[in-house]
């Protein structure tokens, strides 16, 4: 109740990011070859540079949203990247990276999250859809409890809040939304061994209908201001806290068949010291 009638009393503030990219975000590299008209964002990537935009606003908390068209054919070598991310080392980030790869051979999508400067939590992913045939959603939406990657609306990760349990979790600094498209043929392809086909150049990853029922970054938790669009029960409805039934079941069957790396389970790695919120229920 008390949220509610904050939400409204801030009505004037709220946040209107629910318009066109053209308004809402700006390009900061490849301008040249990159293009944002009305709804649409181009990235473009030749061999002269790759390009990339980001948002005005930076965001504490919201559910942003972009339709997503990846390079077609042989994209091997190339990373489209859409996340958010705050700034400084102690920097905190939410990421969705597109791994591109030889025609007709599946991307990989790559997530990742960082909290205070830390990440090394990447999770892998094949998708069950040809991710360059077509616009489709993803998600990333952020509030208190939880962060979840959604696909077309299908939750394929969750990252909960456990901070009472001494994991860090991104809560007090805001970030903006970024899009990039690079050359990474030195690591993304099997560890660099293909590399990237300069032919098929330019390159192109297409961004359209930029959605974000965001809140405003800045001051204390209690006095975030959300947008219109961010129902008032956010902060407190069992709706928006935890998934659903349904949700779970689909989260288990994207884990149960298109997930291709997970490091909690990368023991190796971590030298047997598992990061601690691999222990903790996440969904
Ligand atoms: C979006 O951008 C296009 C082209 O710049 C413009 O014609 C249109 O009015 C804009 N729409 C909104 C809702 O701002
Ligand atoms: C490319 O596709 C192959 C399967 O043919 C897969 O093993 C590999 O992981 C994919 N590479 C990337 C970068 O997605
Ligand atoms: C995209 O997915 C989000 C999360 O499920 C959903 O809220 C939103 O309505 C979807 N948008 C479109 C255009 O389908």
């Amino acid at each position: 109740m008390w949220v509610a009638l904050l939400i409204f009393a801030l009505a004037p503030n709220i946040i209107q990011v629910d318009a066109n990219i053209s308004k809402s975000m700006h390009l900061t590299w490849g301008v040249r070859h990159a293009s944002i008209l009305g709804e649409d964002l181009h990235l473009v990537l030749d061999k002269t540079s790759g390009s990339a935009a980001q948002s005005k606003r930076s965001f504490l908390f919201g559910s942003i949203e972009m339709l997503i068209k990846l390079v077609p054919g042989n994209s091997a070598g190339t990373v489209t990247a859409y996340y958010l991310s705050s700034a400084g080392s102690q920097h905190d980030e939410i990421d969705f990276e597109f791994l591109g790869n030889s025609t007709g051979q599946p991307y990989t999508v790559h997530t990742n999250i960082y909290t205070q400067g830390k990440g090394s939590r990447e999770q892998q992913f094949f998708l069950w859809f040809d991710p360059t045939a077509d616009f489709h959603n993803y998600t990333i939406h952020w509030n208190p409890t939880a962060i979840v990657w959604y696909v077309d609306s299908v939750p394929i990760r969750v990252f909960r809040n456990h901070e009472k349990e001494g994991i860090a979790y991104p809560n007090k600094q805001g970030m903006r939304v970024y899009t990039t498209l690079w050359n990474a043929d030195d690591w993304a392809t099997r560890g660099g061994l293909v590399k990237t086909d300069w032919h098929s150049a330019p390159f192109t990853a297409r961004f359209h209908h930029f959605r974000a029922r965001a809140c405003k970054s800045g001051g204390a938790r209690s006095t975030n201001q959300c947008a219109s669009n961010v129902p008032a029960n956010w902060w407190t409805s069992r709706r928006y806290k935890q998934l659903s039934h349904s949700q779970i079941g689909q989260l288990n069957w994207v884990r149960n068949n298109y997930m291709i790396y997970d490091y909690c389970t990368d023991t190796k790695r971590f030298n047997g010291q598992i990061p601690p919120e691999c222990f903790k229920p996440q969904f």
